[in-house]
């Protein structure tokens, strides 16, 4: 049996009204591209989205940075956005950063989760898809479903996850990596992990190697070198028999973190799991939210999805977050609703700093 990979590469290219969610239309053409392909590129697929962020789900035997894999979603986006333009949607082609495919969507625009592995007995995946956000959004749920017993008694109980797991850790802005064991390095990884708009988990292996979960970490803005809104994360986690348990993946949701991003990719603002009859942003252009669909792969096939967080189980912790988001909306333009100055460069209050900038004088000595 070949192995498996799964592909999920996601762009926001139009959606209706302003940035809240994805045109039927996209889906509809998105979808019949991906079909097309099965038994040809694809073994199967599945499109969806979160807010504004078409999200295509794909499984193949190619392996990860397969450039016709790439190539196909790239064509997918190009023909949406085609569309998105005829309805004149709201930042029709946004995510779209270059006019030719070169080879990898990556740094084109587009964000990549993908993960390749021998299938097991039986193989279940999450994959979790977010809008109004940064890739570093995951750091604190990584942490907790594969490095806190507290969170994941597995870590405790089952002898085969007992060694503990190994993160990939990237700086997205010296463009470096580092790699800390858990348990036996966990304070190290907390003291970059927990800056997370520039150490982003990439990906965790169980120490024998085993691939459990893998993410997205493309910063749109570093890739454009100017503000073209947040970089809405993707992320794959495998789950069972060796790994978290599909509970103890997504038990962490239930705590309302508070993540950068929102309104003009400018404030801290809760990050809230729905499911997806929810996945439509609204609030202030959201809050920052999550959907988590749940799917057993077998030979390649996604059995599924399941809407994880469809469920009673996560209504407190949403309504925790519609707490969080009016104490930090009270706030208005003050930090901390408002990112730090340090992160704010890489949205537009630079340009209007820009305009002050002859106003100011020097202090007398
Ligand atoms: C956030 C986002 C939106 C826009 C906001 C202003 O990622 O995309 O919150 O930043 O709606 O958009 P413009 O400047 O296009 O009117
Ligand atoms: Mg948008
Ligand atoms: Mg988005």
């Amino acid at each position: 049996m070949p192995k498996t990979t799964i592909s999920v590469i996601k762009a926001d290219v139009g959606s209706y009204p302003g940035h809240s969610r994805t045109h039927p239309k996209l889906l509809e053409k998105a979808t019949r591209m991906l079909k097309e392909q099965e038994g040809k590129l694809l073994i199967d697929s599945f499109v969806t989205h979160c807010g504004d962020d078409l999200e295509l789900i794909m499984t193949h035997t190619r392996g990860e940075d397969n450039v016709e894999i790439h190539k196909l979603a790239w064509e997918v986006f190009m023909e949406c956005t085609k569309i998105a333009r005829e309805m004149k949607l709201y930042g029709a082609g946004q995510d779209m950063l270059a006019d030719a495919f070169s080879g990898n969507v990556k740094g084109m625009g587009p964000g990549v989760a993908e993960m390749e592995f021998e299938e097991r007995g039986s193989d279940p995946v999450l994959v979790f898809m977010a809008d109004k956000t940064e890739p570093g959004a995951w750091n604190f749920y990584l942490y907790k479903i594969f490095a806190d017993p507290f969170s994941n008694p597995g870590l405790v109980i089952d002898p085969t996850m007992h060694e503990g797991f190994v993160f990939e850790v990237h700086d997205v802005i010296d463009k470096r990596v580092v790699e800390f064991k858990t348990p036996e390095e966990s304070y190290s990884l907390l003291a970059y992990i927990g800056a997370p708009s520039r150490y982003v988990v990439k990906a965790v292996r169980r120490k024998d190697g085993v691939i459990a979960a893998s993410t997205s970490t493309q910063r749109l803005n570093l890739m454009a070198g100017r503000y073209v809104g947040k970089d809405d994360p993707v992320m794959i986690v495998r789950a069972q028999s060796g790994l978290p348990s599909v509970g103890e993946v997504i038990d962490p949701f239930t705590i309302p973190t508070i993540v950068a991003g929102w309104m003009r990719g400018s404030h801290h603002g809760p990050f809230m799991p729905v499911g997806l009859p929810d996945a439509n942003c609204a609030r202030f252009d959201g809050p920052p939210r999550v959907i988590c669909l749940g799917f057993q792969v077998c030979n390649g096939k996604l059995i599924g999805p399941a809407d994880m967080f469809d469920d009673p189980s996560y209504d407190r912790v949403r309504d925790r977050c519609n707490e969080i988001a009016d104490v930090l909306r009270a706030m208005g333009p003050f930090e901390p609703h408002r990112l730090s100055l340090e992160e704010m460069e890489y949205t537009t209050l630079p340009i209007v700093e820009k305009t002050l900038k002859n106003r100011w004088k020097p202090l007398p000595e």
